[in-house]
């Protein structure tokens, strides 16, 4: 992991062997042709994106693109976790064959990680594999879905449950179209952003608490810190465990509490920043509950998720029998074995493990996270 700073523009790179690539990261990036110089060439690219962000940025990203591919052709999906499906992702390989790309043409992720997992398993699967490139546009993409080659669609029965570990080729952060982002996402993102804190970096977690106004308010030094040392870590996790053999999952801290509230209240009603905000505060209780953490440090987590305007109390799944929805929902997380609900929990401050816990401590944990 290396990292080269000047002023706002920063490259971080990631270390796989043949897969290593850089994540270039700074203001005005997707306007400039130089950002796109050394990737790979081709006669075609199909830039990918949505309803949303193509009309802000698709154009400035194709004339970038023109000097170096003489065919830019641009997919404009529907936007949504909603349409995170099999349904959309084949409207990307209808969209390649129309247009007769070859197993040279290079895909373009422009949009949040909505766009970046669909267009990357797209890239994994066409023609075996074509080369993609990441932009992505919303804080939470640029500092975590973007990196580590994480790619895939939602199955109706399970969140992200088909894909591919597939890299790209770059990442493009480009931090000024975080400013057209609606507060509600930056939030999502920030969800992220302060999960490197209590599972790598302590230091990082005093940093986002003195930085934090001026990371709402989008200063681009404080955004540009972030997004550097959120990308620094997850490139060094990813480095060593580039597939999820086990000290990937750390990253997954608030994972199983949150995508149980995202499947139980349903794609895209909670953001799935928002779900992860408030499931690092219910993995947190839960490692406080185990004596693994002090009260004091999951508290301060739980002011801080809060400060960055992200709910911390859980939604209620079943009125009936909520704890039971919630492990329902968790014993369909990749982590679970024969119906055993792995967690990520804290382990002191800065430390992450893996554990199973006692079912009755996680329904307490449930029960009294939940806003009834
Ligand atoms: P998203 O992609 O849905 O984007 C959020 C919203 O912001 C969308 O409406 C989008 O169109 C809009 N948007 C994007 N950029 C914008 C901009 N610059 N200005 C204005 N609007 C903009 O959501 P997300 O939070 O970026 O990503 C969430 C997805 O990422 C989930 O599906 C999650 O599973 C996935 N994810 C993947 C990984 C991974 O490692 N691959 C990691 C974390 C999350
Ligand atoms: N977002 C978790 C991972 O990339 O492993």
């Amino acid at each position: 992991m290396h990292s080269v700073s000047s002023t706002l523009a920063t490259s971080v790179s990631i270390d796989l062997g043949s897969r290593s690539y850089s994540i270039a990261i700074g203001p005005g990036l997707i306007g400039q042709k130089a950002t796109f110089a050394e990737l790979p060439r081709a006669s075609q690219a199909l830039i990918v994106s949505n309803t949303a962000v193509a009309p802000l940025y698709a154009e400035q990203v194709r004339a970038s693109l023109i000097p170096y591919y003489p065919r830019v052709h641009v997919l404009v999906l529907p936007d949504g976790e909603a349409f995170k499906t099999w349904e959309t992702l084949q409207l990307i390989f209808d969209a390649l064959l129309s247009h007769g790309c070859d197993r040279k043409t290079v895909l373009f992720a422009l949009g949040g990680g909505v766009v970046g997992d669909m267009t990357g398993f797209a890239a994994a699967s066409f023609m075996r594999g074509v080369p993609f490139v990441q932009i992505p546009t919303t804080l939470l993409a640029q500092v975590d879905s973007s990196v580590g080659g994480k790619t895939g669609i939602n199955h109706p029965l399970g969140k992200n449950m088909v894909g591919a570990f597939y890299q790209p080729h770059r990442v493009i952060c480009d931090l000024d179209t975080l400013q057209t982002l609606p507060s509600r996402e930056l939030s999502a993102g920030l969800a992220e952003i302060i999960k490197y804190g209590p599972i790598a970096d302590t230091a990082f977690l005093d940093w986002i608490e003195a930085h934090l106004t001026d990371l709402l308010a989008r200063a681009p030094h404080a955004l540009a810190h972030a997004v550097q040392r959120s990308c620094e870590i997850k490139a060094w996790v990813v480095a060593q465990d580039e597939r999820e053999a086990g000290l990937r999952a750390i990253l997954n801290f608030g994972h199983t509490f949150g995508h149980a509230i995202e499947a139980g209240m349903g794609y895209g009603e909670w953001l799935h920043g928002e779900a992860v905000g408030c499931g690092m505060v219910m993995a947190a209780r839960l490692s406080a509950a185990l004596g693994m953490v002090d009260l004091a440090f999951c508290e301060r987590l739980v002011r801080l998720i809060a400060a960055a305007g992200l709910p911390v109390r859980a939604p209620v799944l079943d009125p009936l029998d909520n704890a039971g929805r919630y492990l329902a929902l968790m014993r369909l997380d990749k982590k679970a074995s024969a119906g055993a609900i792995t967690f990520v929990l804290i382990d002191g401050p800065g430390r992450a493990v893996m554990r199973e816990a006692p079912e009755v401590l996680v329904r307490s944990v449930i029960d009294s996270c939940c806003a009834f």
